[in-house]
């Protein structure tokens, strides 16, 4: 599928022309000044270039649930799962920059205007828990170019956040071990720490108690991704799952016969892509269950899931979107082919190189 070109919707692929008042970026180098650029949250004084003491690019991934079970509901609101994660090539671009000593605040700028960039922002609690962690007291310019969509159980802005942890810690000259990142990463979400594994993780707790596993599938996996443009919220999604109706499959056995199965081609994978999220998600938005449908009867020898708490429907077998996802009453439908990624240790994810739109 060399070539793809990843189809975007409008609000991903736009990037509007912004005006970049009150967005002193002068000081940051020629190809870091990208056109949408906006909206600083909190901006610093103007600096020159050099100012920038040190600078980092760096690929923030998302990643699919390759099954999920929810185990119990729990006292403080949060559920336990077991979950067989894997990080995905779909991602943002994200570039950051240590700040000259002396500096107060952060720069947080962002290519999507419907995402915040204040305190609610995930890179901005990142960097707050890195400094509270390492009592390193420097703040750091972070520019996010936004691909992934939100709402859309991907855990794009988890992947953010982690890639921010890992920024600022190499930025730093690495004051904290991976395994240190990954602990801290739990404080501020449920799907972050998965992000340290090495990509492929059987997570617990809350999902922040990750435990490496080898991929279950070759990375060369075709997997299709489609989103309607309603996303889910997923503390909605959580609170309507009806434990009744939850699979009654073990997660270890998933996890093995997943891995099995693995080895044997998609078309054996259907029955063990379990997500107990799906019922509660299919009852909020009924028509996203006419997609899955749609979709698996399209891609009959593809295994056909929602991810997470939705609303991205997940394909694995094919990355070529069926002739009937062309139908105008799908043209708002977000589609992107994908991979599985792996990093090495002491490297952070890169995109897999496949697609054009994503140039290495
Ligand atoms: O941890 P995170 O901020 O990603 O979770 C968002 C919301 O999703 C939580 O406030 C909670 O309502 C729900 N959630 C849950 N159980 C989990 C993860 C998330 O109930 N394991």
């Amino acid at each position: 599928m060399q070539g793809f070109a990843r189809a975007y919707p409008s609000s991903c692929t736009q990037r509007k022309v912004l005006s970049s008042k009150g967005c002193s970026n002068s000081f940051l180098p020629a190809s870091w000044r990208k056109v949408g650029v906006h909206r600083p949250v909190q901006s610093v004084a103007a600096a020159p270039a050099s100012s920038l003491e040190k600078q980092v690019s760096l690929f923030s991934p998302s990643k699919v649930n390759l099954f999920l079970r929810v185990v119990r509901r729990r006292e403080d609101g949060y559920h336990d799962l077991a979950s067989l994660f894997h990080v995905i090539d779909l991602g943002d671009d994200m570039d950051f920059g240590l700040l000259p000593e002396g500096a107060t605040s952060e720069t947080l700028e962002c290519s999507d205007p419907t995402v915040p960039t204040n305190d609610s922002n995930l890179v901005i609690k990142a960097l707050n828990l890195f400094r509270e962690k390492t009592g390193i007291k420097r703040f750091f310019y972070v520019n996010l170019d936004k691909k992934v969509p939100h709402g859309a159980g991907l855990g794009g802005g988890s992947g953010n956040a982690a890639t921010t942890l890992w920024a600022a810690n190499e930025l730093l000259g690495r004051p904290a071990t991976t395994a240190q990142l990954l602990k801290w990463s739990g404080d501020i979400g449920s799907d972050i720490s998965v992000f340290f594994s090495h990509g492929a993780a059987f997570c617990t707790g809350r999902g922040e108690i990750v435990e490496d596993v080898a991929p279950p599938l070759p990375l060369t996996t075709p997997l299709l991704l489609v989103k309607p443009p309603l996303g889910l919220s997923t503390p909605t999604i959580f609170k309507s799952l009806d434990l009744a109706r939850r699979s009654q499959r073990d997660p270890r056995e998933l996890l093995a016969s997943m891995t099995e199965a693995g080895q044997k081609g998609v078309r054996a994978l259907q029955e063990f892509c379990v997500n107990d999220l799906e019922q509660p998600a299919f009852d909020n938005l009924p028509q996203l269950a006419q997609l899955k449908t749609e979709i698996g009867h399209a891609l009959d020898s593809s295994a056909v899931f929602m991810t997470g708490s939705g609303s991205t429907i997940v394909a694995v077998g094919s990355d070529t979107a069926p002739a009937c996802l062309l139908d105008p009453k799908h043209k708002d439908l977000f589609i992107s082919p994908a991979r599985l990624i792996t990093r090495k240790s002491g490297e952070w994810y890169k995109p897999s190189g496949m697609w054009s739109s994503s140039p290495q």
